[in-house]
């Protein structure tokens, strides 16, 4: 009896695999086809836009959300059930709008079985006690309710889950969601910004499908050096999706949600495209380029202008060059939009009002990475730091045999990088951060003003890093 069931279940599991592998050489096979690349008609999937999460509340200086951290499945290659984790729902989250000066209160419930979950919200600038760092810890089976009103000005953030050394596992099989504040600049400016239609979400990520189809979250040598990276790229939980475009300006909200990997950004032609916004805002003006490095957890907003390919056209977005997913140039916009010569103004912090200069070196390797020699201690405050206050942070990544890059990322606040490698950062690092990528060999000056109070993380958002202690805690009184 135990023989057959295990003979039935290897037969299903070849029959699994050889459909999986024909599905996969055939999608493979027709993007490289160049008589198939104006086929816009295909078995193809379509480029999930992950939807805005509903305002409870009808005032409208307050919004009201409910998030749920559960337990899920997906198909993300067909033929094979996934296990994941979701915010209400199967794999990510729902996207939350809010605007600048709006009251925010968000119910989080956890039903994610064992397993204790924390929500950080990214980028935003609030109190230490809501920030959802790991000290706010929801049990399994409970809820907490959080609030906290915005005061920064628009961007594109991110929320995610935060529990000491279980991060990594969480972003992995699926907790992680888009937070998009708007205010007057981003309401007034002529860019596009009608949300799915030609204004648009990307969250890119890679992951690991084992010969079970499923998100197994198992270090080894490889991934406790360099963070767990995957083979399969995803763009808002979907495999090599396509999205059509209108043939117009169209504006991305890029967040590299991988827990290790560094991309490239690039469409295949090598187009030049505008990138409008750092992560914690508009930049002053756009800036031209080609490609865009973006480290674990950093964001970028960019226009591209689709109005230079033929309707029907088939453009690549890719990591250096591999495949990420496909826009599909559709009709005219019924909207005319603009690169605006100039964004926002960008108020840069005063380096003569520095109280303080501290220093952040980045060292060690697999579980031994640290910060300053040490590793996180929740019962350690590392930094004391008076509220209101300017800092210079000096963040150095020593080069030496081992060293890799790091993306340091700081909470509850956002800087701006005065110098890399002693000079001027690039135009597109001259707005204003949160997280800044330090190749080996490389050091920053952040400048940032401590307007919040509490007690607050500073990590390597490189996900393996950060839980096995590249960590540290500081609180601003
Ligand atoms: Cu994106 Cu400490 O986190
Ligand atoms: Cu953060
Ligand atoms: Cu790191």
């Amino acid at each position: 009896m135990k023989k057959i069931r295990i003979i039935v279940t290897s037969v299903l599991f070849l029959v699994i695999l050889i459909g999986g592998v024909a599905y996969f050489l055939t999608t493979n096979g027709s993007a490289s086809d160049q008589s198939n690349k104006n086929n816009i008609a295909s078995t193809k999937t379509t480029l999930p836009i992950p939807e805005i999460l509903e305002d409870e509340n009808p005032d409208d200086d307050q919004a009201e959300y409910h998030l749920t951290a559960q337990k899920s499945s997906k198909t993300f290659v067909r033929g094979i059930e996934t296990e994941t984790y979701g915010y209400n729902g199967d794999y990510l989250g729902p996207v939350i709008r809010a605007k600048k000066g709006e009251e925010v209160t968000v119910h989080i419930q956890n039903d994610l079985g064992e397993e204790e979950t924390t929500v950080h919200w990214h980028g935003l600038e609030i109190p230490g006690d809501v920030d959802g760092g790991p000290h706010q810890v929801i049990a399994p089976d409970e809820s907490i309710t959080t609030k906290f009103t915005i005061s920064q000005r628009a961007a594109t953030l991110w929320y995610h889950p935060h529990p000491l050394h279980k991060t990594g596992e969480q972003v992995y099989k699926g907790l992680a969601g888009l937070l998009l504040i708007e205010d007057e600049v981003s309401q007034s400016l002529p860019i596009p910004d009608d949300y799915g239609v030609n204004d648009f979400p990307l969250i890119i990520q890679d992951r690991n499908l084992n010969e079970d189809g499923q998100l197994s979250y198992n270090l080894n040598m490889m991934s406790m050096m360099h963070g767990m990276e995957g083979d399969t790229p995803l763009v808002n939980g979907a495999y090599d999706a396509d999205l059509e475009v209108p043939r117009g300006k169209v504006r991305l909200r890029l967040l590299n949600g991988s827990n290790a990997r560094v991309s490239q950004f690039q469409l295949e032609d090598g187009a030049e495209f505008w990138q409008i916004a750092s992560d914690g805002g508009f930049l002053e003006k756009p800036v031209k380029m080609d490609h865009l490095v973006l480290g674990p957890s950093e964001r970028a907003e960019v226009i591209v202008d689709f109005s230079l390919y033929e309707r029907g056209k088939r453009i690549e977005l890719q990591d250096q060059d591999v495949r990420l997913m496909n826009f599909i140039v559709g009709d005219e916009p019924t909207e005319s939009t603009e690169i605006p010569e100039q964004l926002t103004r960008v108020n840069h912090i005063d380096p003569t009002e520095v109280s303080t200069v501290r220093e952040f070196v980045l060292q060690g390797m697999g579980p031994h990475v640290n910060i300053n020699g040490k590793q996180m201690d929740m019962d350690r405050i590392d930094e004391e730091i008076d509220w209101n206050e300017t800092e210079i942070w000096e963040v150095s990544n020593p080069r030496n045999r081992m060293s890799m890059e790091h993306p340091f990322h700081v909470h509850g606040v956002q800087f701006q990088v005065l110098e890399r490698n002693g000079e001027d950062p690039p135009e597109n690092e001259q707005g204003w951060k949160d997280t800044v990528l330090l190749m080996p060999g490389e050091d920053v000056k952040l400048i940032a003003t401590f307007k919040q109070k509490g007690v607050f993380m500073y990590h390597c958002h490189i996900l393996e890093h950060e839980d096995a202690g590249m960590m540290g805690q500081f609180q601003v009184e």
